[in-house]
């Protein structure tokens, strides 16, 4: 009976221990802790997060912005996703060296590269300020009021916070801005380039491949922070050296298998999991079709031409990753909420929450006011979709109108600006011309124009898009406007302000831009924020109300750029009945996807003779090279270059993707079928190692072999 007993706690344990969630470093004693060693952790809470002595937050950095990397060495070296470096060693390269193509790898610290405007950043500290943040807000006031005294308060907060004056401080909502965090952070930006493997490594696979399960690519590159004599942040200097971490994470080359227990740590960016019904409703069947279809277009157009043209190839490469790179997740994610009956869920979610609530005052017409709030937006939202879509996204012409509505806005309020801002306009249009075709362009405006024209509601088309003929409307702006190239472009911007304001509003692209740009920043844009500031303020008690109403189940914030673990286990998945996949790939299936010349599947000769001599040093298994595997952490977008790391808080994998069947994760985490998509670190060591040759780069790290 006893025995019993045990079991089914064990595994009940098993069971809810696996439900996802993105949590906060500083708060994981209790709850998160026991969950974790339920899965197998080793580790304390505060050997993941420590203010007084270093811990594993300490080699977490936020990188430029938008990924994550970690520090993996006592001289700063940062490993990160290769699609996180990519603009870096981008910059480098060119047709005598051509860093994507081949690689790069710096055999010493001097050819080390430096990277103007890239930057990292430190987490030293997270407070609680919720209730100086909260300070003197009450019932009486309205949402607008409330949040007025609360960024009153916050800048109290942050003025009076104690902090060393090279660190930086931020005051961030968390639960819908029921709870209020300070985070103390250290900046460094003399960021150095280290290494790269070749684009046929580092994206492999390219957009066949993405958000899929079974992956075969090597998304890794490598930087160093440089700091100054004292080791702290500092502008590039050829005297500054590499900098000295407080923890950096050893590296584990023993390896993955199913079961294992693994935590991410990074800076996931946005999630929306506590969204009604009615919402998910507005983006599966509304919002994310409108944006699919533009994109369906777009992409089929230009990847004709850059099927048909070697130049045209090189110009909207990743301008074209870019666009396929969403296009492809939306598709899955609403694969994905139907598949997993995501909506009737919340629904029956929802019945729950009215039925135990009904006498309580201030819940009770919640979800009756979500009804309302999103039937009024819905049109506003879809026709805001059309215009971002069309006039920012994709119509390279109407982005350069909507720069150009901006300027003339800003010249007319401030006419002092004119010079300062022709010359910035004049600068950003060199780099849009190089990789600008205007006969792609033309065929993907036509087409475009006529969904946008048809599909949007009628309230906010545009007067310039009644009642024309669509292909004349783009023969008479294609032929006619001088934003197509980039010598009519210089010539309309001569002149005085007068005169070129009189030139710009004469040109085709212009009028009809202007005409569209003005009517989102009046009609579109402004009715949405105002019924989305309500929606907000229903969302924030919502929230709090669900937390009261289920007092038993796991509640995380929804990820918001700040410093979060989420923990689960190497696992495969069903994606369909019948078919089970592995959760380790191996650099056999690169073989097996081999395709000589072709852009996404090409291999170098260097690893088809590696894999061919089984020469994978000490970082095969019986004969085999792991190349990824994947897990049933909860991650998102920004969550890129995040580790993976082992029940001790060694490195065993980079994260950087999640799977067809699960991207819908962002609103509804299925531990059934959401798996994120790591590189095995064994793969990063070998390519280093075996590949490239650079010994220096390994020697410098700390292996070690926890399993033994
Ligand atoms: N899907 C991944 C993420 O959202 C990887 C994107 C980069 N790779 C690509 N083929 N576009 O960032
Ligand atoms: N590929 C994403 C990133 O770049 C990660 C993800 O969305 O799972 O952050």
């Amino acid at each position: 009976m006893k025995y019993f007993k045990i079991l089914f706690l064990f595994i009940t344990l098993q069971i809810t221990a696996q439900q996802g969630g993105m949590w906060i470093p500083s708060l994981l004693e209790g709850m998160n802790e026991t969950e974790m060693q339920s899965l197998g952790s080793k580790m304390s809470a505060k050997d993941i997060y420590d203010t007084n002595n270093s811990s594993l937050k300490d080699a977490i950095i936020h990188f430029n912005g938008g990924c994550t990397g970690e520090i993996i060495s006592d001289k700063g070296l940062i490993l990160t996703n290769h699609h996180c470096g990519y603009g870096a060693i981008q910059s480098h390269s060119s047709v005598e060296h051509d860093y994507l193509k081949n690689g790069f790898w710096a055999m010493s610290d001097t050819e080390e590269l430096s990277n103007p405007g890239m930057y990292v950043t430190f987490i030293k500290r997270i407070d609680d300020v919720t209730k100086q943040a909260f300070n003197g807000v009450n019932d009486v006031m309205n949402a607008k009021e409330k949040q007025s005294k609360i960024d009153q308060n916050i800048a109290i907060i942050k003025k009076n916070v104690t902090k060393d004056d090279w660190q930086d401080v931020q005051v961030r909502a968390f639960y819908k801005g029921n709870q209020y965090l300070l985070f103390i952070i250290e900046k460094y930006n003399d960021i150095r380039l280290v290494g790269a493997p070749p684009t046929a490594i580092g994206k492999f696979g390219s957009d066949t491949d993405n958000w899929m399960w079974p992956r075969h690519t090597g998304d890794f590159s490598l930087f160093r922070i440089y700091a100054d004599k004292n080791n702290r942040p500092a502008e590039y200097s050829k005297d500054n050296v590499p900098f000295k971490p407080k923890h950096f994470l050893p590296v584990s080359i023993d390896g993955v298998v199913e079961d294992d227990f693994t935590l991410i740590f990074g800076f996931p960016g946005r999630t929306n999991e506590y969204l009604p019904a009615i919402a998910i409703d507005q983006i599966v069947h509304t919002v994310n079709p409108a944006k699919i279809e533009i994109r369906d277009e777009a992409l089929k157009i230009v990847d004709s031409y850059m099927r048909a043209d070697d130049k045209i190839k090189i110009q909207y490469a990743s301008k074209y990753a870019r666009i396929a790179n969403y296009w492809k997740k939306w598709i899955g994610e609403n694969q994905g909420i139907e598949k997993s009956n995501a909506i009737a869920k919340k629904q029956k979610l929802e019945q729950e929450f009215i039925n135990i609530n009904k006498n309580n005052s201030k819940y009770k017409n919640l979800l009756n006011d979500f009804d309302k709030l999103y039937k009024e937006i819905d049109d506003v939202a879809l026709a805001r979709a059309y215009w971002t879509e069309v006039s920012y996204r994709n119509v390279e012409l109407l982005r350069a109108t909507v720069r150009l509505y901006q300027f003339e806005e800003k010249v007319t309020a401030d006419p002092t600006s004119f010079e300062s801002e022709r010359a910035k306009l004049i600068n950003s249009s060199k780099g849009n011309f190089k990789n600008y075709n205007a006969k792609v362009d033309k065929d993907v405006f036509e087409k475009l124009i006529e969904i946008y024209s048809t599909k949007i509601p009628a309230a906010y088309l545009s007067d310039n898009l009644k009642n024309v003929n669509y292909s004349d409307l783009t023969n008479t702006i294609y032929g006619k406007s001088k934003l197509t190239n980039p010598e009519d472009f210089k010539s309309l911007l001569e002149g005085t302000q007068q005169q070129v304001i009189e030139k710009i509003n004469a040109d085709p692209a212009y009028i009809l831009g202007k005409d569209l740009t003005k009517d989102f920043y009046t009609k579109i844009n402004p009715k949405f924020y105002e019924i989305n500031l309500e929606i907000q303020a229903v969302q924030k008690e919502y929230m709090k109300a669900l937390m009261e109403t289920f007092p038993d189940e796991r509640f995380f914030p929804d990820a918001n750029s700040t410093l979060r673990i989420t923990y689960g286990k190497v696992k495969g998945y069903y994606p369909k009945d019948g078919i089970y996949y592995k959760p380790v790939s191996y650099l056999k299936g690169v073989i097996e996807k081999y395709k000589p010349g072709d852009y996404e599947f090409d291999v170098p000769q260097k690893l088809i003779n590696l894999y061919q001599n089984k020469d994978f040093g000490k970082y095969g298994i019986d004969g085999k090279m792991p190349v990824n595997f994947i897990g049933t952490n909860h991650t998102t977008g920004g969550n890129s270059g995040s580790p993976a790391l082992d029940a001790y808080g060694n490195l065993i994998g980079l994260n950087f993707d999640r799977v067809w069947e699960g991207t819908m994760s962002d609103y509804n985490y299925d531990p059934e079928i959401c798996r994120n998509i790591m590189v095995d670190v064994r793969y990063i060591l070998f390519i280093i190692d075996k590949y490239a040759g650079n010994k220096r780069l390994i020697n410098e790290m700390k292996l070690v072999h926890p399993k033994k």
